[in-house]
């Protein structure tokens, strides 16, 4: 018999016919009439697939009445169209096999609505909640958007490595990386010997696949990096994480006016086929996380984005009577609630440029003013920036100026010097930082709920 999924049963018109369904109880009501329902799902969908279980069957006392959330079950039956509201379809049982039982009395998922807070002590089992189900099928379709489009667009995926000696934002928020073994020999309390460290320099996780990327890009032209990524920021927000996901496209012969050009058909692309692919999880998310969500996308993706210099956001934010917790001058980095003011205003994403050389690390390019850099950030209703990225400075004597100012040793980035040696050429890129996205299109409040396993200050529970 056909092993089929419970998304497929939903929507089957080929009806009435036999399946084989796999999945968990979600619920089990017992009629009078002598039969009970139970509503199974497999994470294929959203919604469960209603199962009539007759007390004919041999094992409907004994195990059948006594089914409860959590249980895993493979059922045969015949799938027919549901006399019921709500449901296309539903299975008639012949044979309801109990695979694991689930003991009702440790089990955390039962019928109560617990708080994402909560949900979060379990990650192991939240992934069978609605909300996170809904989320983890959202952010596995964004992920495969995003390879989808950038292959259409003629961009290589380049895997760009996880353990690296540079520090691409240079804000010196990285985790060293080291060996169990070598922190013995070098002794609690001594202090590190670089010599002793397995790669006889210091090493992180890595912050950015940019510079790598940017490598790649001077011989493939268009390249995109995918990957996790770390920063030991010890920040508790609820768009900050110590690791996760960036999307980072590098194009040789692009300006910024290119890369705001892609980022905007990549944003539109990843929010179109969200709404096209996933339809149920999506009027969820309208329904119960974010009223009018869908609407919301439908219009930003027939809308061109706005654009805003950092200087004339600054004075908007200067003009306005609302009351901000950090104060804003020209030269100041724009903070959350700066980024949700701006993009309250103009009632969409806005994509910000030409910030002040001074906040901004040492490879973007310097503009004629000499006091801004060819820099964007999109920043998007509800979370702010999403994406940040610029035109890379390709001149040599700019970029060499720019790292003596930034005390940064030029010996150690003599390799991304040299691509401004060998056949330089204007480039740009950008970063959008994956959970941010589904973030934005799911409408969760928070970024710990939009990953499967979140890493914050002091939290890695496994
Ligand atoms: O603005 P960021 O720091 O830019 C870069 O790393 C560039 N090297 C990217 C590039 O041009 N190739 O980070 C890019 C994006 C941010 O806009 C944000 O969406 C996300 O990464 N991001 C974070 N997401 C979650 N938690 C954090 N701690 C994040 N830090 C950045
Ligand atoms: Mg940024």
């Amino acid at each position: 018999m056909d092993w089929t999924t419970i998304d497929a049963c939903r929507t089957s018109t080929e009806l009435p016919r036999p399946v084989e369904i796999r999945g968990w109880i979600r619920t089990r009501r017992d009629s009078k009439g002598g039969f009970s329902f139970l509503e199974v799902n497999d994470g294929t969908s959203l919604g469960n697939l209603q199962v009539v279980a007759p007390a004919e069957l041999e094992n409907y006392a004994e195990e059948i009445q006594k089914l409860t959330a959590g249980c895993s079950v493979v059922v045969q039956g015949e799938l027919v169209e549901s006399p019921a509201k709500g449901q296309a379809t539903e299975l008639h049982a012949n044979s309801v096999r109990v695979i694991g039982r689930c003991d009702g009395e440790t089990y955390p998922l039962q019928k109560k609505r617990h708080s994402f807070e909560k949900l979060r002590e379990w990650s192991h089992l939240r992934a069978r909640t609605n909300t996170l189900g809904a989320v983890m099928r959202v952010r596995n379709r964004i992920s495969q958007s995003i390879h989808r489009f950038f292959d259409d667009e003629g961009f290589n995926y380049l895997h760009t490595p996880i353990i690296t000696a540079s520090d691409c934002e240079g804000a010196g928020e990285m985790f060293r990386v080291t060996t169990l073994n070598l922190e013995k020999l070098a002794g609690s309390n001594r202090p590190f010997d670089t010599k002793q460290d397995f790669f006889q320099k210091p090493t992180h996780l890595t912050v950015s696949g940019q510079l790598e990327a940017e490598t790649y890009a001077t011989a493939l032209s268009r390249v995109y990096t995918f990957g996790p990524t770390f920063r030991a920021e010890n920040s508790n927000t609820s768009r900050h994480l110590a690791e996760f996901w960036m999307v980072e496209p590098e194009a040789a012969f692009y300006d910024l006016h290119d890369n705001m050009q892609l980022a905007e058909r990549f944003l539109k692309r990843v929010f179109s086929d969200c709404l096209s692919h996933c339809g149920e999880d999506m009027e969820f998310f309208n329904e119960r996380i974010e009223k009018g969500k869908i609407d919301q996308l439908k219009s930003v993706i027939e809308k061109p984005f706005e654009h805003m210099t950092y200087t004339d956001a600054v004075e908007r934010l200067l003009a306005c009577d609302e009351k901000f917790e950090y104060p804003v001058e020209w030269g100041t980095d724009l903070q959350a609630e700066h980024e949700r003011y701006l993009t309250s205003v103009v009632g969409g994403p806005v994509i910000l440029t030409d910030y002040p050389s001074s906040i901004k690390p040492f490879y973007m390019r310097v503009s004629d003013d000499g006091k801004t850099v060819a820099a964007m950030d999109v920043l998007v209703p509800g979370v702010g920036e999403i994406i940040g990225g610029s035109q890379r400075e390709e001149r040599l004597d700019v970029l060499q100026r720019r790292m003596a100012e930034g005390g940064l040793d030029e010996s150690e980035y003599w390799w991304y010097v040299d691509l401004r040696r060998y056949g330089t050429v204007p480039h740009a890129g950008f970063g959008l930082g994956l959970e941010r996205a589904v973030q934005y299109v799911t409408g969760m409040a928070n970024i710990r709920d939009v990953i499967p396993f979140p890493r914050t200050p002091g939290n890695a529970e496994f």
